[in-house]
């Protein structure tokens, strides 16, 4: 089988421009993460998202320790976070000492299910865009101007991601995106927080950077601060992959709509994939479906290696992980989700030839 052609579950979409981007800013002599470069980065973002601020992190989960350092998230804080998540939205309220409460995902979304909070007064809601399908935030932030608590969005995966064509992440008190490897815009690594709140962006962008205030001609040091910055290097990549963004989402939605018209057609009664609400856009960081209990997820997933497709779990189910377990009550959707969901390939240069063969084999490990 070795003979037969690779697709990856992933691939950037990396071309000239962003080394003609690199290249400049290394020959400018300017490469870190204080540089004009990363400043521009910052501003291009925001005016992208609709958001007022923006500070360029390390990477996401450096960007939601801050938001919640910004927040004043601590020992006493109640944080809520989906169970169905990679474990970095629930690590960066334990970085602040908090123990996160961790409530199940909705079975049709796989987004944060508001229903099932338990506790009754919660400081700050930390919903994760799953994917970058949109969580229900016109619920989540009702629920939030009732409950008088802030909103942090993991907007990870959610890049570009609408819901009634405003940008997920931008509906919180604060949103977080990563540019990780494989997210749809792409540094390698990096993140970015945006806020509406001057004063948040101030704290964020201080905290970032050693806690540092902006004194001249010396900064001063007020407060334990951490060296969370993008580099300009990143930030060059960062802003020609921005300025792409909206063609290559396209093809995402494009590689999308095949796959869903797959699973309507050919596997119907036996997978089932996110529902996308009415009004919301995915950014389809991952294009995930969630096998009938027929189907063991690893075999599925070892048949279609053997076929060349580069497939892999969805993400991780807090509950089942040893870190998280006295976080967790009552979890069923997000297990379930967890040990029965799969990742096709998906990605903007994906060929409708690799795409028909990725449904072809899928067919094939499917059939029974
Ligand atoms: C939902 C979610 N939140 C946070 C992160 C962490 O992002 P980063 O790798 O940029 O720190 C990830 C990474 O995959 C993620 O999927």
């Amino acid at each position: 089988m070795s003979d037969v052609k690779q697709i990856p579950l992933s691939k950037p979409s990396i071309g000239q421009e962003e080394l003609d981007a690199i290249k400049n800013v290394c020959e400018s002599g300017c490469l870190a993460g204080t540089c004009e470069e990363t400043k521009l980065f910052e501003k291009e973002f925001a005016a992208f998202v609709g958001a007022k601020y923006a500070v360029a992190t390390s990477n996401c989960t450096t960007a939601l320790h801050l938001a919640c350092l910004a927040l004043g998230v601590g020992k006493k804080s109640k944080v809520v976070v989906p169970a169905y998540t990679f474990p970095a939205t629930a690590n960066a309220p334990m970085y602040c000492g908090a123990s996160p409460e961790i409530v199940d995902v909705h079975p049709d979304t796989w987004n944060l299910d508001v229903s099932k909070i338990r506790t009754r007064k919660p400081d700050v809601l930390m919903p994760v865009h799953c994917f970058g399908n949109p969580a229900d935030m016109v619920e989540i932030y009702d629920y939030s101007v009732e409950r008088e608590a802030y909103i942090i969005e993991d907007a990870a995966c959610a890049m570009p991601a609408y819901i009634h064509n405003k940008h997920a992440g931008t509906f919180g008190t604060v949103g977080c995106y990563s540019f990780y490897a494989i997210k749809n815009l792409c540094t390698g690594e990096g993140g970015m927080l945006v806020t509406d709140e001057e004063e948040i962006a101030e704290l964020a962008h201080s905290l970032c950077d050693f806690g540092k205030t902006t004194s001249k001609p010396l900064p001063r040091f007020t407060r334990l601060g951490y060296n969370y910055r993008l580099s300009s290097l990143q930030a060059a990549m960062g802003r020609v992959q921005l300025r792409k963004m909206p063609e290559l989402h396209k093809k995402r939605l494009a590689i999308a709509a095949l796959y869903d018209k797959f699973v309507e057609s050919e596997l119907s009664g036996k997978v089932s994939s996110q529902r996308v609400l009415p009004g919301h856009v995915s950014a389809y960081q991952r294009y995930a479906l969630r096998l009938g209990f027929e189907y063991d997820r690893d075999t599925v997933l070892s048949e279609l290696a053997k076929r060349g497709i580069g497939c892999t779990i969805g993400t991780f189910d807090l509950s089942s992980q040893p870190l998280y377990l006295n976080n967790c009550n009552g979890i069923s959707v997000s297990k379930e989700v967890f040990y029965q969901s799969i990742s096709l390939p998906m990605y903007p240069d994906l060929s409708i030839d690799d795409a028909q063969r990725v449904m072809d084999a899928l067919a094939e490990v499917l059939k029974r």
